[in-house]
């Protein structure tokens, strides 16, 4: 399974912030938002990752995360030249993607607690698309799955005004082989736009689309305005100060996931300033190595 993080897009909805820097690496209370979809992808079990971003943020991006290995990871970077729609990811990381399947994050959302229905769906997903849906109190925000009363989809939109359930779908998608194809195959939108739901509406129509939805116990929080950003960051704030632990850390991840040894995480927290950051994966990782 590749991974694919989109971190593209105007930010237009946190301007002037994103006027030099793009939403992505803004700092989600202590660390770059990135982090979050990041160590997610990691803990999911997934070590070949595709950053997309728009031209002039990608060297950014580079230089945060470099190639990966510091967490065992393979880290590639592709440009998106224009934000021409979120299924254009599946495009442009054709060549990445080859015949596997891949799981699409968008690197403005954040989840929050057992990843196991995300461990589920990759190994399950073989050739189809999995989504997910989780309740949510202002569904005409996003796209917008409608159940029959045997849970099965009967349809999917994207921002509705009259919404047909309150069940959201999140930025993260899993397809089999042949998703690329597929996006290729896609009419832009009226806004010119390559549309994710779009795409998941040919898998639904195909009878190859499976929703899987996340229950309350997870926390998922789209960071894409100023106030979600903060909302978030206090979330983050509150979780860590209450267990002393750290979220969002792709070094602890890496190490929790067995994709890096104890003596390559000591290594590379080496080349870390001294700082709380350095201190926590220290002490309570490679020293008390809490369990969790
Ligand atoms: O957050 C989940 C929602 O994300 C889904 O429920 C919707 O179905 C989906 O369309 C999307 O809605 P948004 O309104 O959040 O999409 P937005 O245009 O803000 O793009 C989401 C992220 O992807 C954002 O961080 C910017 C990035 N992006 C977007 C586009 C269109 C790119 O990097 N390139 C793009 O071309």
């Amino acid at each position: 399974m590749k991974g694919i993080i989109l971190a593209g897009g105007k930010g237009t909805r946190l301007y002037p912030m994103t006027q030099i820097v793009s939403k992505q690496l803004q700092p989600l209370y202590n660390k770059p938002m990135i982090y979050y979809p990041l160590s997610t992808l990691i803990l999911g079990g997934i070590r070949e990752i595709l950053i997309i971003s728009d031209p002039a943020q990608l060297p950014h991006y580079k230089t945060l995360l470099k190639d990966g290995s510091q967490w065992g990871l393979s880290i590639e970077y592709a440009e998106q030249a224009e934000p021409k729609g979120i299924a254009q990811a599946l495009t442009i990381g054709k060549d990445f993607i080859g015949d596997d399947s891949s799981l699409l994050f968008l690197g403005d959302n954040f989840i929050y607690g057992r990843l196991d229905f995300l461990r589920k769906a990759i190994a399950e997903n073989t050739d189809g698309a999995t989504v997910f849906a989780y309740q949510v109190g202002n569904p005409s925000a996003f796209g917008v799955v409608e159940f029959d009363a045997n849970g099965t989809a009967l349809s999917i939109e994207e921002k509705p005004l009259q919404p047909k359930s309150n069940w959201a779908i999140p930025g993260i998608y899993v397809y089999g082989p042949g998703v690329s194809q597929r996006a290729e195959n896609l009419t832009p939108s009226a806004r010119g736009e390559l549309e994710i739901t779009d795409l998941n509406r040919t898998y639904l129509d195909d009878h190859a689309l499976k929703v899987q939805t996340m229950g309350r116990g997870i926390a998922w929080l789209d960071t894409g305005t100023p106030a979600q950003l903060l909302e978030a960051s206090h979330f983050i704030k509150t979780i860590e100060e209450g267990q002393g632990l750290i979220i969002g850390s792709p070094e602890e991840a890496a190490y929790r996931s067995g994709f890096i040894s104890k003596d390559q995480l000591a290594k590379t927290l080496e080349s870390l300033p001294n700082c709380p950051y350095r201190d926590y994966l220290q002490k309570r990782v490679l020293t008390d190595n809490v369990f969790g």
